[in-house]
């Protein structure tokens, strides 16, 4: 993405290995600010606030939060200490286990006096990845668009409606995006289309996020409450969606922002293809289905309040009455039947053991890069 005309990832190690740089997404929309995580805890509380979030970018960073604990301690007891820690922040996204992990199997079986570096070259590695597996997703994605596009225009209609759900774009990632990954080929390749963003609540990454990274690369969008969805959908304004995911499991169910589930029932319910993108990193071939993916509850504050700019900045104001609790899952399951398809970085495939072993045959035999 580029970010005032300058191409740039959304984490970024320092020359000096003395940290990394992130943009702070718990600013945005409203200020765009860079912020060093120079040592382990950084990294954990940078992950547990939401500074940085989204599947693959919480994996990146918690990869990098490990390098950074090497450089000050590369014994095995600090090692399993670290892993530890960044694996208690967010539960629900397999790609921070899958990155420790991968991370520990790298570094376990080196001498003490190589960790530090191997650990650096690792955590790069898993950035340079995340990548380009983005890009394939975007190029697959891109083709369903084009045809969507095609089909369209032999009907004489415009553009293809896209709405998605959450962030699932550049910023959850390390560049491109999963799911807006094809949106954003698309557009440069001159495809006409529109996005419905939702807005997202409780944190609003759909309205704060995915609209000002698709500002900033000037594709056409319109930010809609969460609960306009599905009139949209029955008024024939959308054309498919395309959300992202924190953990696919082998069966093809998908576990997503809360909220994925309600558009996925509104997408079945009026037609409208509802795809899931999703890398290889984000799939747990452990668990046989999604009733075991465990959901995050975060802090009732979330919902009782709201954030936003006023006249004294960015501030957050209390939105419900003071005795009222408030209940908050940040994610739900989409089970596999209302899956249209999967975006995968090898291809389309249907959402289902049988689909994503067509595509992933070396999964029977055990997930590469995974400690058993
Ligand atoms: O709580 P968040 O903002 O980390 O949730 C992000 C999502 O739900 C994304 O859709 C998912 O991580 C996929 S990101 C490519």
């Amino acid at each position: 993405m580029n970010i005032q005309g300058r191409p740039t990832r959304t984490i970024r190690p320092l020359a000096d290995r003395g940290g990394v740089e992130i943009i702070d997404q718990t600013l945005l929309p409203h200020r765009l600010e860079f912020r060093v995580l120079d040592d382990l805890e950084a990294a954990a509380e940078a992950i547990a606030t939401m500074r940085v979030r989204g599947a693959p970018l919480i994996g990146a960073t918690a990869a990098y939060g490990l390098a950074l604990a090497m450089i000050a301690d590369a014994s095995d007891d600090a090692l399993r200490a670290a892993r530890d820690r960044l694996l208690a922040t967010r539960p629900t996204a397999v790609n921070l286990r899958w990155a420790l992990e991968r991370m520990q199997g790298r570094l376990e079986p080196l001498p003490l006096g190589e960790r530090a570096e191997a650990a650096w070259t690792e955590a790069a590695a898993i950035c340079d990845e995340d990548v380009a597996l983005n890009q394939a997703i975007g190029r697959h994605g891109m083709d369903y668009l084009k045809w969507h596009h095609a089909r369209k225009v032999g009907s004489g209609a415009a553009g293809v409606n896209v709405m998605t759900h959450c962030n699932a774009g550049w910023l959850a990632t390390v560049d491109w995006g999963t799911a807006l990954a094809p949106v954003y080929l698309a557009h440069d390749a001159g495809i006409p289309l529109h996005v419905w963003v939702s807005e997202t609540r409780p944190r609003n990454q759909g309205a704060a996020l995915t609209a000002w990274e698709l500002a900033q690369h000037g594709v056409p969008h319109t930010v809609i409450a969460d609960n306009a969805a599905g009139h949209l959908m029955r008024g024939g304004r959308v054309d498919l969606v395309i959300v992202g995911a924190d953990r696919v499991a082998a069966n093809g169910d998908v576990a997503n922002k809360i909220g994925t589930y309600l558009k996925a029932l509104a997408a079945r319910d009026n037609e409208v293809p509802f795809l899931v993108a999703v890398p290889g990193p984000s799939i747990d071939w452990r668990l046989p289905s999604g009733a075991e993916i465990p959901i995050e509850e975060r802090a009732a504050r979330e919902v009782t309040h709201i954030q936003g700019r006023g006249e004294a900045g960015v501030q957050s104001v209390r939105l419900t009455p003071e005795r009222s609790p408030a209940a908050n899952p940040a994610f739900d399951v989409t089970p596999a039947r209302l899956v249209s398809g999967l975006i995968t970085e090898r291809g389309l495939c249907a959402a289902s053991r049988e689909g994503l072993l067509g595509l992933y045959p070396e999964a029977e035999a055990g997930w590469p890069g995974t400690l058993q």
